[in-house]
């Protein structure tokens, strides 16, 4: 299994971000917004090395891996003022902080299905992980065919100044999930692709949904077989 970990944002990196976008000179305080990011990635790290061992012991005690691999994720901070626009909130620090749980956030591709909740599960029971919010995209699918289990959790983050809560937020998918979501997604931002094909593509992208979710489902039932 490989997480692939990536650097935290700093203020050069914001600054740059920042600059001619609509939100330049709108964030008072980028040195403390860098922090922010900071105390964020602390807390991905956190929930990403408590996985990493989860799949480990998984993989001693019961002889399989449920994790395939996981990414890393930062909220650009332009993606960040966009979504800070479009809930109605300010620009201040404080708002972003009480409302904003998803800046960090860590994506794991499991093998099967059933691995989804097991990790769930493993990881929401440990006594300093605090389930906050929980959306089952995979027993309710959304209407463009789309499957993830999203979480956000939190978990504490000692730091020189104290202890702090870090919400993270954590997708869950299968190998073929993931597969599917990445060619919606580029589906999604073509601008050049005519609407008519764009529809064709969704219908048939959201019937494969199913199809690979009934794919997988049998995969699993083969494996479960085979582990005896
Ligand atoms: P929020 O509270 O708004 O953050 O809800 P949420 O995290 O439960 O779901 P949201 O709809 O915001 O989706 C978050 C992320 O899931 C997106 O940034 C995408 O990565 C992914 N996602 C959600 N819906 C779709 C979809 O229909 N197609 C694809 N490809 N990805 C999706
Ligand atoms: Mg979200």
């Amino acid at each position: 299994m490989i997480l692939e970990r990536n650097n935290f944002v700093d203020i050069k990196q914001i600054t740059n971000d920042l600059k001619g976008s609509p939100f330049e000179g709108q964030v008072e305080n980028l040195k403390e917004l860098a922090q922010l990011y900071q105390l964020r990635h602390s807390g991905v790290n956190e929930i990403g090395t408590k996985l990493e061992n989860l799949d480990d012991e998984y993989s001693m005690n019961y002889d399989h891996n449920p994790i395939h691999h996981m990414e890393e994720r930062m909220k650009s901070v332009r993606s960040l003022a966009g979504k800070v626009v479009k809930k109605g909130l300010s620009m201040d620090l404080d708002t972003i902080r009480k409302n904003i749980q998803d800046i960090g956030g860590i994506r794991v591709i499991t093998n099967y299905i059933d691995d989804v909740y097991r990790v769930e599960s493993a990881l929401t029971q440990q006594s300093d992980v605090t389930l906050l919010k929980r959306k089952d995209y995979i027993k309710n699918p959304k209407p463009s065919g789309y499957r993830s289990l999203h979480l956000v959790v939190s978990v504490p983050v000692f730091q020189s100044n104290g202890v702090f809560d870090v919400p993270v937020e954590v997708q869950l998918r299968t190998i073929g999930m993931d597969m599917w979501a990445s060619l919606e997604h580029k589906l999604r931002y073509k601008t050049n692709v005519p609407k008519e094909k764009v529809d064709e593509h969704a219908g048939n992208l959201k019937e494969y949904a199913g199809e690979l979710y009934n794919i997988e489902t049998k995969m699993q039932a083969i494996f479960e077989d085979l582990q005896g």
